[in-house]
């Protein structure tokens, strides 16, 4: 088990991780951490857990992922910067958890819209963010973060579309490490969006997706919309080319159906 005091001996970052409160098995870590919010914890507070009894994803699915295989945690925060603009965030985190990925094992992560990361079209981790408003502004974020590392074997409904970084690294990695710099490169990513705003984030995440040019299927609440994507709004959204024209979606759950044939592959 991953101890508290092992996270925050290693910490590159002064605020992400330095309170941390594990837990060998726990409902959800965001549950957790909004309970941590609601009660003034500080920002950066962390929750991790070996194992989730009920892990939350988006659109009210569940998060599967082996005890004591993965990284499964939750962090605080109590953001500056104005609602209108949570659109970016999720991209902005995104890249932030890719570049802590590919800092800590030397694996190149992609990113799908909206927050999605995935290594040769599978998913490797995902992240939910839960968040309440306070006057104009919020109050708190839950910033929610599964990425699955260790684990070699997925159930059968997940098999064709989930995986690991340990599968494509060829070996176990250390997750405490990936942890560590994956809040390192969070928090970095936060300061800078919260002093300078989010114009960096576009370009960021667009050089680490490969969907630009696809051919893909968007499942909003249960209509599907099919088109080729054709770009990024600047305010996040994705924008679609459809057979009944141009769209600008800020929700859904994306399938990508083929890749831009044209598209130059690394
Ligand atoms: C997704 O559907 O892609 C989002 C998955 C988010 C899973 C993480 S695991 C830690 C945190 N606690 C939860 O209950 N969910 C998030």
């Amino acid at each position: 088990m991953i101890e508290a005091k092992e996270i925050v001996r290693g910490l590159e970052c002064s605020r992400f991780g330095r309170k941390a409160y594990t837990f060998e098995t726990i409902d959800s870590t965001n549950n957790c951490a909004r309970t941590l919010a609601e009660c003034d914890a500080p920002e950066g507070a962390l929750v991790f857990a070996e194992e989730q009894t009920a892990g939350k994803g988006r659109s009210g699915r569940t998060w599967v992922a082996r005890p004591g295989e993965n990284l499964t945690f939750s962090i605080v925060l109590r953001p500056a910067f104005p609602p209108e603009q949570i659109n970016l965030f999720p991209l902005g985190v995104a890249v932030a958890v890719a570049e802590g990925i590919h800092r800590s094992t030397g694996l190149t992560v992609e990113c799908k819209w909206p927050n999605d990361l995935m290594l040769a079209g599978r998913k490797c981790a995902g992240i939910l963010m839960e968040s309440a408003l306070a006057g104009n502004g919020f109050a708190y974020i839950i910033l929610g973060i599964g990425i699955n590392v260790n684990q070699r074997e997925f159930p059968e409904a997940l098999r064709e579309r989930a995986t690991s970084l340990a599968l494509h690294a060829g070996h176990d990695l250390d997750r405490t490490g990936i942890l560590q710099g994956v809040l390192g490169s969070l928090e970095r990513a936060y300061d800078t969006y919260t002093a300078s705003g989010f114009q960096g984030v576009l370009p960021a995440w667009l050089a680490r997706a490969q969907m630009i040019g696809a051919r893909v299927a968007v499942d909003m609440q249960g209509s599907i919309v099919n088109g080729t994507v054709t770009g990024i709004s600047p305010e996040g959204g994705l924008q679609l080319h459809t057979a009944t024209g141009d769209l600008t979606l800020f929700a859904g759950d994306v399938t990508i159906v083929t890749m831009d044939p044209y598209a130059p592959r690394n």
